[in-house]
Order: structure tokens, then C-alpha cells, then sequence
């Protein structure tokens, strides 16, 4: 054990960069499999399903809006995930690169922002997963699932019209989607790059012919008015024009009271909302010590990913709101809503069973970086050695991953939807407004380290990121319930690292742990 100033040791840079040309992971992802990596792990629910509330709720048309802000915000954090993942082409991700930069401490609350992110997002997308299949057995195979299982306690569950029929108990079918999930990743299944390539052919299908068919069905008088006014309206004579109005915004956020929907404020509050559907483009860096040519590779797989998705979804959202009024889209399937709409009932049914398969794969690879990043942590000594322990027969982290499982849906069968995405955004842009720091803090502290891609305009482009993250993290934080759970969280998470992590760190006591090459178990890994 050492003094408390050892909490800031660091692995060194060079360490990990040598385990990477020592490693023993195979090197076969070129550029395309990246791009289609991040792909494959970007849509998901948030376009399936957040974009109906967050249109409804906070943003009306204007969600196109929304979706440029994120886009915006995400290309900022991909450009700093891109120089780090280049230069630290590791499979721990944002967890490594801050126990070789921060220190230790920093790392341990880099791992609790990563467990809300992955660990909540899986159990996202497993809500989002219940709502399609309950949307594809009820509406076009006519087989009813009660409702009150579909949905987590106290939510009210809709029907097509919008009217209460139900108040849930608990969303049985997210729970059993997770359980086969982990399941497969017990047993080793982990998803290879030719399953992941033909999910996101499906996905892309799904998405290209829903903008291509949905925009014949679109009634351009459903956008107007692009921005529909505040409510509650600001007092009488208040200046309101978008300067004004944007200047109210952004004060409402720093103060803690953005509680509003439409108008500008309401915009903002929607681009935190559908934050989540930009999630995975950083997962692309997971696969850092699989990619064949790190350095070229990782920056195209990065970035090209998220130009991809963003232009989607912005043409999606559109198309969406022009085909069904936005305030009816606050359910739990919203795409569905609007080809049910359109009345073409094969591209329905196709859409759904499109939906389905591509949420699964999201789901698998959400689990799966979050087992990966217990593993590394339990490696390092920081928890216990149980969550590193290989099954013998299946070579999986076994112990890890069920207990895993058992998290995820334990969320996703008891939290709302609500709740869940917004706990997810809250962990990522708290982590990714830390990797934009790292950039920054690195390219003070060593100068001189080898970097094949750099950020550019740098420093603008971190502290960019770096102050959008935190004007979205406040503008989801004047949800209180969250605000103070996530406190909560954060004070718990460090005192146990004071209690367990810093005591066992093998850093610490002088073990070499930066060995991974000599890794005593085969992990399955993106692109077996
Ligand atoms: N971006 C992923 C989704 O929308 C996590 O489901």
C-alpha cells in the first residue's frame, strides 16, 4: 500500500504502446470493418426510439436540430477519441487512456462513468428491443402480450392512439433479451466482424428505405412551426427572437432550470435526449488492439462512422416528424408509429424484424465492453480477481459477465425508459468530457509522445467538447432524481475506491500488470 499521492501513479505511455506491438489479439480490422464496427454499435435505440420523445417532448420538429447539435458535439469527442486511440491502441478504451495519462484515480472514475454507460445503455437498448417486438406481435401478428409485462413499475403503457390501457409491472420481454445476451457471451459467443457486417447491412436497409419510402408519405405541414413556442411561454414583452431566446437557454441550463419544452431551451433538451443515439462511435476504439494499422485506421473508423450515422439520423428525424404529428410520437416504438401510418404492411413488418435484429447486436456489444472493461480493471487489481477469472471449458469471463447481466436487467426490467437513457447520457458525457481533457492534458504533459493522428485546431476542438458535454450533462441534470443519483453514485463509486481499489491495486504494490501480452486467457474479441 502506498502513500495517498499514489493514487495519481500512472502506467506508463510507453508500456501500452508496446503492448500493442507485442500483442497477441489478431490484427485484422481494416477501415471498412471499423466504420462498419461503429456503425454497427451507433443505431440503435436512440433512433428507433428516443428520437419519438424527444421530438414530443422537448423539440418538436426542430429535432433535425438536435440531432446537428449532438452531431456536432460527438465529431469534437471523435476527433479526441481519434488521436488517443492512435496513439494508445488498447483494448480498454477510455479507462486506459486515463490510468496512463490522469492516474490511477482518475481512472477508477472513468470506470464508474463507463459502467453507467455501457451497463445502463445495454439495458437502453433492451427497452427499446421490448418495444419493436411488442410492436411486431401485437400489431401485425396479433399476438398480445399483457401489457402490464411490457413496461417497467408505474409506467403507463399506450396504445396506438395514445390512450392508457396499462400501468407495467415490470418489461418482461427486455429482461429475457438480456438473459440470452449474456448467455451467448458466457458461452463465447461474441459477435465475429462478418455477423456484425451483415446486422448493420440489415440496419442500413432498415434506415435508407425508411428516409427513401418515408419521405413520398411526408406532409410538409406537420414541420411547421420548426420550433413549436415555449411552454410555459415567457412572460408578456419579453424580448423573444432567437438571440433572446438562445441567451434564455443556455442561462436556464447553468442555473438548473431548464425545465421547459420547445422554443430553444427545448431544442437543447432534446440534443441531450437523443445524445444516446450517437453512443458506440468511441466503441470503435475498444477494438484498437485488433486494427491493423491503428494509426490511419482508427481515425477513418471513428469519424467515419459518425459522419455516416449523423447524416442518417438527421434525414430520419425528418422524415419522421413529416409523416406523423410530432406530439404523438411518445411511444415506445415511434419508426413503427409512422410506417404503420404509411399503411404498407410488408415494410412494416420489415422494419420491425429490422429493428429487432439490429437492437440485439447492439445489446451484445454493449455487454460485451462492459465485461471487457471489468476484466482490465480487475487485472489491474482494482477489482476483485473473481471478475477476471476465464471459465475453463468456454474461455469467457464468466463470474464477470453474469453478474453483469444480472445488473443490466435488473435495470431494464425495473427502470423506466426515461430514467435508463437518461443515466447513460449522463455517465457518457461525463467520460467523453474526460477524454477531451486527456487530450489536452497530454499534449502538455508529454509533448513529445508519438501521435499519428492529431486533434486538429487543437486546443479549440477539446474545449469545445469539453463545454458542450458539460452544457448537455446540466441541462439532463435539472431532472433532479438524476441529478442527485448521479451524485450519489459518484461519491459511493470513490469511496470504494478508497475502501477496496486502492489497497488492492497492483500498481500500486509494485506488480507488473502492464504485461497483457502476457494474458493467461483468450478473450473473444471483435473480429474473431
Ligand atoms: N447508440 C446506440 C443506440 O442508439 C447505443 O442504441
Amino acid at each position: 500500500m502506498g502513500s495517498v499521492a499514489g493514487i495519481f501513479r500512472r502506467k506508463s505511455v510507453e508500456q501500452i504502446q508496446a503492448e500493442h506491438e507485442h500483442g497477441e489479439l489478431k490484427r485484422s480490422l481494416g477501415p471498412l470493418n471499423l466504420v462498419l464496427l461503429g456503425i454497427g454499435c451507433i443505431i440503435g435505440t436512440g433512433i428507433f426510439v428516443l428520437t419519438g420523445r424527444a421530438a414530443a417532448e422537448f423539440s418538436g420538429p426542430a429535432i433535425t436540430i438536435s440531432f446537428v447539435i449532438t452531431g456536432l458535439l460527438c465529431a469534437f469527442v471523435a476527433l479526441c477519441y481519434a488521436e488517443l486511440a492512435s496513439a494508445l491502441p488498447v483494448s480498454g478504451s477510455a479507462y486506459s487512456y486515463t490510468y496512463a495519462s490522469m492516474g490511477e484515480v482518475v481512472a477508477w472514475v472513468m470506470g464508474l462513468l463507463l459502467l453507467l454507460e455501457y451497463g445502463l445503455a445495454a439495458s437502453t437498448v433492451a427497452v427499446g428491443w421490448s418495444g419493436y417486438l411488442v410492436s411486431l406481435l401485437g400489431d401485425n401478428l396479433h399476438i398480445h402480450i399483457p401489457a402490464a409485462l411490457t413496461a417497467a413499475p408505474g409506467v403507463a403503457v399506450k396504445d396506438a392512439h395514445g390512450v392508457v390501457i396499462a400501468h407495467g409491472v415490470m418489461n418482461l420481454p427486455a429482461i429475457l433479451a438480456l438473459i440470452a445476451v449474456s448467455s451467448l457471451l458466457v458461452v463465447g459467443v461474441s459477435e465475429s466482424a462478418t455477423v456484425n457486417n451483415i446486422v448493420v447491412f440489415i440496419k442500413l436497409t432498415v434506415v435508407i428505405a425508411f428516409i427513401g419510402i418515408g419521405s413520398q408519405y411526408v406532409n410538409p405541414k406537420l414541420w411547421h412551426p420548426f420550433i413549436p413556442p415555449q411552454i410555459p411561454a415567457p412572460p408578456a414583452g419579453t424580448p423573444n427572437d432567437l438571440w433572446h431566446q438562445l441567451g434564455r437557454a443556455l442561462w436556464a441550463v447553468l442555473t438548473g432550470d431548464s425545465h421547459a419544452r420547445y422554443g430553444v431551451q427545448g431544442v437543447i433538451q432534446g440534443a441531450a435526449r437523443i445524445f444516446f443515439a450517437y453512443l458506440g462511435f468511441e466503441a470503435v476504439s475498444t477494438a484498437g488492439a485488433e486494427s491493423r494499422n491503428p494509426s490511419k485506421d482508427m481515425p477513418i473508423g471513428i469519424i467515419g462512422s459518425l459522419v455516416i450515422c449523423t447524416i442518417l439520423y438527421i434525414l430520419t428525424s425528418g422524415v419522421l416528424v413529416g409523416i406523423v404529428p410530432y406530439a404523438s410520437l411518445d411511444n415506445p416504438a415511434p419508426i413503427a408509429t409512422a410506417v404503420n401510418q404509411i399503411g404498407l404492411p410488408w415494410f412494416a413488418i420489415a422494419v420491425k424484424i429490422g429493428a429487432i435484429a439490429g437492437l440485439s447486436s447492439v445489446m451484445l456489444v454493449l455487454l460485451y465492453g462492459q465485461t471487457r472493461i471489468f476484466y482490465t480493471m480487475s487485472r489491474d487489481g482494482l477489482l476483485p480477481a473473481s471478475l477476471a477469472r476465464v471459465h475453463a471449458r468456454f474461455k469467457t469471463p464468466w463470474i464477470n459477465t453474469i453478474i453483469v447481466g444480472v445488473v443490466a436487467c435488473g435495470a431494464a426490467g425495473f427502470l423506466s425508459l426515461d430514467a435508463l437513457s437518461d443515466l447513460s447520457n449522463v455517465g457518457s458525457l461525463a467520460a467523453f468530457a474526460m477524454v477531451c481533457a486527456t487530450v489536452m492534458y497530454l499534449r502538455y504533459a508529454r509533448p513529445e509522445m508519438k501521435r499519428p493522428f492529431r486533434t486538429p485546431l487543437f486546443p479549440l476542438v477539446p474545449i469545445l467538447g469539453v463545454l458542450m458535454c458539460l452544457l448537455l450533462l446540466l441541462s439532463i441534470m435539472a431532472n433532479h432524481d438524476t441529478r442527485n443519483f448521479f451524485l450519489i453514485y459518484l461519491v459511493v463509486g470513490i469511496a470504494l475506491y478508497f475502501a477496496y481499489g486502492m489497497r488492492h491495486s497492483k500498481l500500486r504494490q509494485g506488480v507488473v500488470v502492464e504485461g497483457h501480452e502476457a494474458e493467461p486467457m483468450e478473450l473473444p474479441h471483435v473480429g474473431d
